[in-house]
């Protein structure tokens, strides 16, 4: 798929239908994540794809019972290691959540690309989902996504909610 279809056609999409993700598309979009660019060397982000139907559940239910993720056939969390150091930023400790952020942001587009739905989910339980997922006590969870094929084709035409170009793009600076 085109990219900048891609990108133009990802929508935030909260009903999927029953049907399984191959696994060479799953692992080509787990694997879109491992090519986004890092802060951090080594490098400290990782993911955590869950399949089982009652874990997925689960897992919805940390994310403050956002339960539509539980009918997605795979749930992935993208989580990331406290960095002590930064690239020089102002952002410190806070920087792990950017690399966190680009990796889920790639296996999102990824998954646009194979005609998979997606939906962002920052609203969770990290304490919950640390201890659910086992994970080492220095990694937190930056964010989750449902992953499967959506139950309406038409969802990836629903109209965006976007800021305007013009307000959204300054040329040489800021301009009012
Ligand atoms: C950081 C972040 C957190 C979000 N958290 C949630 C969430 O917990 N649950 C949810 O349904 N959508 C969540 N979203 C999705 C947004 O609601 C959605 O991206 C926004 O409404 C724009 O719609 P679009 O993604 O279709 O362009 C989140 C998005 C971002 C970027």
């Amino acid at each position: 798929m085109e990219f900048y279809s891609v990108v133009n056609t990802r929508r935030s999409i909260r009903k999927f239908r029953q049907e399984e993700i191959p696994s060479e598309i799953l692992f080509r979009i787990l694997g879109a994540g491992r090519a986004a660019p890092s802060a951090s060397r080594p490098y400290e982000v990782s993911v955590v794809a869950v399949k089982d139907p009652g874990r997925r559940a689960a897992l919805a239910s940390l994310c403050n019972g956002q339960s539509f993720m539980a009918s997605a056939p795979v749930i992935i969390a993208v989580c990331a290691r406290n960095v002590k150091k930064n690239r020089g930023g102002y952002m410190g400790e806070y920087g792990m959540l950017v690399d966190g952020a680009i990796v889920a942001d790639h296996i999102i587009l990824a998954a646009r690309a194979e005609g998979l739905a997606t939906c962002w989910i920052g609203s969770f339980d990290n304490a919950g989902i640390k201890e659910f997922l086992e994970l080492p006590r220095d990694i937190n969870v930056v964010a989750l996504t449902p992953v499967g094929y959506p139950a309406d084709e038409g969802s990836f035409s629903q109209p965006e909610n976007k800021k305007c170009f013009e307000e959204m793009v300054h040329f040489e600076k800021w301009q009012e």
